[in-house]
């Protein structure tokens, strides 16, 4: 193994003084601060890449990258292919973790909760806004499954651009039944600060409510130990 490179993270810590009583207020201002940096050091590539946790049938846990392209108060959400592994998974068991973590920040929030399908309103209007080739890709990909070659995938493509010819217009590939959007309907909200000598601040909020993130009155605050 290479010789261990060690960096002392000096964040600017948390102070639950500073909480606001729901978590929504803290999560719109640490995304929004991440775009920021990525905007002003660029060091914050794709700042809504979003680690997404979920269970198998078997027990088996199953972690990969994805974009979150949902953030409301209901929740952090993603767009996917439903008969993916992370699809199955969430079919038998809705249990969901996901977490943000911006390294150049001393930053992380941790999401834990359970899975819910976005309306499918609010998924067409996503994929309606996403590029061409895109839309195209969400057909042609049989995600998580198996392909042979990757001839395979790109005749697959081939096929649904000439079924549905690029003419601009948003409408021109409709949403396929297998794909859409998840949010996490969450039920601890965890922020992470990095501090010096691994003495981190972890502020988590934990559902005592229904009310959504921006309720103030269905969260309790617990510091936990670094
Ligand atoms: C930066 C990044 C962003 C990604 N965004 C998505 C996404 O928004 N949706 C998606 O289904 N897969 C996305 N992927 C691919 C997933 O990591 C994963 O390979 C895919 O969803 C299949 O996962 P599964 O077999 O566990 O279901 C992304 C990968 C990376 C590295």
């Amino acid at each position: 193994m290479q010789p261990i490179k060690r960096w002392d993270y000096a964040g600017e810590g948390l102070d639950e003084h500073e909480l606001p009583p729901g978590p929504w207020n803290l999560i719109d201002q640490w995304v929004a601060d991440a775009r920021a940096r990525q905007d002003e050091r660029g060091d914050v590539p794709e700042p809504e890449a979003i680690s997404v946790a979920t269970v198998g049938g078997d027990g088996q846990p199953h972690v990969r990258t994805v974009l979150m392209r949902y953030l409301a108060q209901d929740g952090p959400g993603f767009y996917t292919n439903f008969g993916s592994r992370k699809g199955l998974d969430l079919a038998a068991n809705p249990r969901i973790a996901a977490a943000l973590t911006w390294p150049p920040m001393y930053r992380a929030i941790r999401f834990t909760g359970m899975a819910q399908r976005l309306p499918e309103q609010v998924t067409t209007d996503y994929f309606r806004s996403r590029p061409y080739g895109s839309r195209i890709g969400a057909w042609a990909s049989h995600q998580s499954q198996p392909t042979a070659t990757r001839a395979q995938l790109e005749e697959a493509v081939a096929s649904y651009e000439a079924k549905w010819p690029d003419t601009g217009s948003a409408q021109g590939v409709p949403l396929p039944d297998f794909w859409g959007g998840y949010v996490v309907h969450c039920d601890e909200v965890e922020f992470w600060a990095g501090r010096s000598s691994r003495l981190h601040d972890r502020l988590v909020y934990v559902r005592t409510g229904d009310g959504d993130l921006a309720d103030g009155t269905s969260w309790r605050i617990e510091r936990r130990q670094p």
